[in-house]
């Protein structure tokens, strides 16, 4: 397999939060898989590689989605008008059901595959169901995406309709372990298995308890859902009275970040003490502004996570996110970001579209490792953009361009190459 190139164009990254680096006319060199970095000249030792020449398109790191659910692709921008425990019963959970027939999930997850390999995501931390077979098959479409990513087979067993629940703590984590047993047997080569309890309130201690086993046992990450809206928060109290708050509940079980990396999407309501455990485990937040906007869940103080130290990256959460779009993702960060410092707290400056920019790339790929820039050393994932029908005077600065871009939404029509790990994903063009 070729995967050493040198692709030319005008390349922009975050090496730091905030920090945008454009280089114009430069070269980055992928050599199997690696990034060696950006180059005004090509170096020797890189002279006759195949050249991909893309001059005057922008060149950016792969978008991550550190938060997707993929069954919920099939009733995406429906059911808006619920808040989140509504929205699981009346939309979710009926709309999951379906996964437990086989020839529904490969069409409906066909359609999900399809639209991923073809936005500017090149890593994704993907939700299943509770359905083995269906989320191998999910699993399966992802190899073949062209994406890199961790997808779950998701685990529940209360406080959800019969049909959606796994019988028990036992047979759950028992059905967890045949999954990965034979996600292991299929060698993927870009996508791995990730522990997924869905959240506190559909899992017993029990549940919980085993697959901290589990993860802690395979080495595998964790991701789940925390703090997300007060009647959830006011449930998981009940439900966890032992815990000091919602976080806890997940870090009692070994599942929030000491013994493996974890995301949990949301913390809209994190108290202090959860974002300082937060913090102090390493736990990465999946910052979800068009779920938390759709559902009425509230604003993520993102601004104080990350003066806090700690890891954010975005997700599009959908469906309760109505996109599967991480450009999107970046301008809603921004807007509620606004709204926050105006009705909130005014001393939370906004963030700016660099910040937004690195939480998409650096941010949420360094879940996935050396990933999210074109340092020397990253993996290579790399989206090139034609934004040549939005240039109005031909004169635009390739700033604004990029940040453009992103507001006109240039990864529906613009993407014209995209590779992830090194690998070019061919896409579908009109
Ligand atoms: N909490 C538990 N399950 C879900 C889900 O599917 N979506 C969102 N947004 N929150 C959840
Ligand atoms: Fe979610």
């Amino acid at each position: 397999m070729n995967n050493c190139f040198i692709l030319k164009g005008t390349i922009c990254h975050t090496p730091s939060l905030g920090r945008l680096e454009i280089h114009e006319n430069a070269y980055t060199v992928c050599m199997d898989g690696i990034c060696e970095g950006i180059f005004d000249e090509v170096p020797p030792e890189f002279r006759g590689l195949r050249m991909i020449d893309c001059t005057g398109d922008l060149v950016i790191p792969g978008m991550t989605d550190l938060h997707i659910h993929a069954p919920q692709y099939s009733y995406i921008g429906t059911g808006m008008d619920y808040e989140l425990l509504e929205w699981l019963d009346n939309r979710t959970f009926p709309a999951e059901n379906c996964y437990r027939d086989t020839k529904y999930a490969e069409a409906a997850y066909a359609v999900f595959a399809e639209k991923m390999k073809n936005s500017a995501t090149t890593r994704a931390v993907i939700f299943g169901t509770i359905h083995r077979e269906s989320t191998l098959i999910l699993m399966d479409l992802m190899e073949k995406s062209g994406l890199v990513t961790l997808v779950g087979k998701v685990n529940m067993d209360r406080n959800a309709p019969s049909y959606l629940l796994e019988p028990d703590a036992e047979s759950a984590a028992e059905d967890t372990r045949r999954f990965l047993c034979e996600v292991q047997e299929r060698r993927y080569v870009r996508t791995k298995p990730i522990i997924t309890p869905r959240f506190v309130i559909s899992c017993s201690d029990a549940l919980m308890e085993e697959l901290g086993t589990i993860a802690a046992e395979k080495k595998l990450p964790v991701q789940s859902h925390l703090s997300e809206n007060p009647d959830e928060i006011e449930f998981v109290k009940q439900l966890s009275p032992e815990s000091r708050f919602y976080g806890d509940a997940y870090d009692r079980c070994g599942l929030f970040g000491r013994q493996s990396p974890c995301v949990m999407a949301h913390c809209v309501h994190s108290t202090e003490e959860e974002a300082q455990r937060i913090r102090d485990n390493g736990v990465y937040i999946a910052h979800c502004p068009a779920s938390n906007m759709n559902l009425a869940s509230g604003i993520a103080p993102i601004r104080k996570y990350l003066d806090m130290g700690i890891h954010v990256g975005l997700g599009t959460d959908v469906g309760a996110g109505h996109t599967v779009s991480v450009f999107r993702t970046v301008t809603e960060a921004i807007q509620v970001s606004k709204l926050y410092k105006r009705l909130v707290d005014p001393g939370a400056k906004a963030l700016t579209f660099a910040e937004s920019f690195y939480l998409a790339t650096k941010g949420g790929g360094s879940f996935f490792g050396r990933v999210g820039s074109f340092e020397k050393g990253c993996e290579f994932d790399a989206v090139v953009l034609d934004d040549s029908r939005e240039l109005l005077c031909g004169s635009e600065d390739s700033e604004s361009r990029l940040e453009r871009a992103f507001y006109l939404g240039i990864d529906r029509t613009g993407i014209i190459r995209k590779f992830a790990a090194g690998i070019e994903t061919e896409l579908y063009n009109e």
